[in-house]
Formats: structure tokens, sequence, C-alpha cells
């Protein structure tokens, strides 16, 4: 038995991960974004997954926004709904890197048991490799994402017109264990390329890139 399922196998496929990763000339491994509405998750996304193309590197972003379009969108934003929301994104997130993508995941995942539930899905010092997963938090103070409200939420949230929005009344918990933060100085966010050159910098280290 799996999860709610009986009677079922796994089924050994023709084509493994090195093989893919080999005739990508990459590996796969997940960037995990974490961090409040507004805090710039989907700008680093972007500019992250542009800067991998022009170096011929094959990026997809999952971004929480747009998956809630389809994938997720019988999800809501109650503590159950974005729970299930992070685990879908994290086997997804999974499935990418196995096909031999940098899969960039850019969602809020405001829960620390979710998050660690993910990274634990992904193949960590299993002497085959090491680990693949790497969570870049994005540590920006409500203040400045409040201040920004691109979209206009946190101002409905304040207005008591969207109830459960995080950061207002609902909590998100900081990374304790990041591989990566970005911070912003006296009050300025570094900008797009910067957040990029950062995480580059990081999977160059890792020997991801060449
Ligand atoms: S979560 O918490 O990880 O499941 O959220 P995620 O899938 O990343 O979706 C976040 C975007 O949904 C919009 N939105 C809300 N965010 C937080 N709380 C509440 N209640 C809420 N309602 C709608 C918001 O635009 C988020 O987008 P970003 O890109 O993070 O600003």
């Amino acid at each position: 038995t799996v999860g709610n399922a009986t009677n079922i196998f796994w089924q050994e496929l023709p084509v493994g991960r090195l093989e893919r990763q080999k005739l990508l000339n990459q590996k796969g491994c997940v960037v995990w974004i974490t961090g409040l509405s507004g805090s710039g998750k989907s700008t680093l996304a972007c500019s992250l997954s542009r800067e991998l193309y022009t170096r011929g590197k094959l990026s997809y972003v999952l971004d929480g926004d747009n998956l809630r379009h389809g994938l997720n969108k019988d999800l809501g934003f109650k503590a159950e709904d974005r729970t299930e929301n992070i685990r879908r994104v994290g086997e997804v997130a999974k499935l990418f890197a196995d096909a031999g993508l940098i899969c960039i995941a850019s969602l809020i995942s405001p829960y620390r048991k979710d998050r660690d539930a993910c990274r634990a899905m992904l193949p960590d010092n299993n002497f085959v490799e090491a680990s693949s997963f790497w969570m870049v938090y994005m540590n920006m103070p409500l203040a400045l994402c409040e201040q920004r409200d691109a979209k206009g939420l946190y101002k409905l949230a304040r207005a008591g017109k969207i109830k459960g929005f995080t950061g207002i009344d609902d909590p998100y918990e900081p990374p304790l264990n990041c591989e990566m933060e970005i911070n912003e100085k006296d009050g300025v966010c570094p900008t797009p390329g910067a957040m990029a050159g950062e995480v580059v910098s990081y999977l160059e280290e890792k020997g991801y890139l060449h």
C-alpha cells in the first residue's frame, strides 16, 4: 500500500537519470525560493532562469501563483491547502530534477515542516550525489514588502478583506537551514542581476554549471 492506493508496483524505466544528464550535459537540482509575498521571489526566479539560459543550461520555473492557475487550482490558503500545495510542487520539482533540469521553485512556502519535507524528497548524501536541493530565503522585512505591495494584497489584508494573509494574520516561519539568504541593504533590495549572480556562483561552486 502506498498512500491511499493498494496493489501498485514501481515500474523500472528504460532511460536513467545519469543517461538523461549526459544527453543534456547538465545535472538536475532544485533551487527552492521561499519568502513573503512581494519579497522578490519571482524576480529572482526569472532573472536566474534567464541567466542560466544564457549559459546554455535548461531550467524551469515553478511559480506558486502560476501553478495555482492549473495543477493547484483546487487549493486555497488554509494551512492544510498550503501544505498540500508545497507537497505537490515538491514532488513536481523532484521529477524535473530527475529529468535533468535546474528546477527553480518560487513559493511563499511559509511553514518550515513543509519545506523540510520537500528537502527530504530529494537525493541527499545518498553516496551517489551530494545534496541537490538548495533553499534560498528572501529575507526581506515585512515593512518593505508591504510598502511595495505590487498587487495591492497587503492593503486588502490590512483592511480585513483578505483573511489569513502571510505575514499579516498567517505565520511565516523563517528557514533555520537555508543555503542562501538574500538581504536588503539600507532598505534597498539587490538588483535582479545581483541576486541571480549570487545563486549562479553557488551553482558554479557546486559543479552544476560546467
Ligand atoms: S503558499 O503559501 O506557498 O501556498 O503560497 P503560493 O502558492 O506561493 O501563492 C502565493 C501567492 O498567492 C497570492 N495570495 C496569497 N498569499 C499569501 N496569503 C494569502 N492569503 C494569499 N492570497 C492570495 C499572492 O499573490 C502570492 O503571490 P506572491 O508571488 O508570493 O506575491
